[in-house]
């Protein structure tokens, strides 16, 4: 569980590659999230084509950190899995926190960049890779070894009032 506490999003990185199989770890991560019907209805881009991650930096004003990284992963849900389509968007996420937490797990850093559902971010990535109709980008992840120091820390969000009990 320390994990889940530690991450924080990292926006800047060394050059370092990331080994292969933390690359895998993270992936496996991503398809042991619960979804619904358990219909995993993902798919990953593995980016670390310099070219794909400036590409890919540039389909928001916020996705620039794919510039930074070394690699990326673009987390795609396919259709043609989807049994439960309606919650397509709630698998995605389970999937992209999972691979965030193990990256954070395997001393690496990572961000999640949004990409659903925002249309013209979806329209972008598809346009990169030319994705088929059934495929529908859903959020970028840049991961990378942290550089030093230049990064937010753990802060204490813990909100005692936030929280009811048995009724609002
Ligand atoms: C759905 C979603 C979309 C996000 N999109 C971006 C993004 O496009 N660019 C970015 O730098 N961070 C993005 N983030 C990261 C958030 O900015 C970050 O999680 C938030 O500021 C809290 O900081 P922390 O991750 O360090 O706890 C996104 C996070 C989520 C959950």
């Amino acid at each position: 569980m320390n994990e889940l506490f530690n991450r924080v999003s990292v926006r800047d990185f060394m050059p370092d590659r990331v080994e292969n199989d933390k690359i895998e770890r993270i992936l496996d991560a991503g398809m042991h999230a619960p979804s619904a019907r358990n219909q995993q209805p993902w798919e990953f881009i593995v980016v670390d084509d310099k070219q794909y991650l400036e590409a890919l930096s540039k389909i928001s004003a916020y996705a620039w950190p794919a510039s930074r990284a070394p690699m990326a992963i673009v987390v795609l849900g396919n259709r043609d899995y989807m049994t439960n389509p309606v919650m397509w968007e709630q698998d995605l996420s389970a999937c992209t926190e999972n691979m965030l937490l193990c990256a954070t797990s395997l001393g690496l850093g990572s961000v999640w960049l949004g990409v659903a559902p925002i249309r013209e971010r979806m329209n972008a990535v598809t346009d990169i890779f030319d994705l088929t109709e059934n495929l529908m980008p859903f959020s970028i992840v840049a991961i990378g070894y942290p550089t030093e120091g230049k990064h937010a820390h753990r802060t204490d969000r813990y909100r005692p009032e936030r929280i009811h009990h048995n009724g609002y």
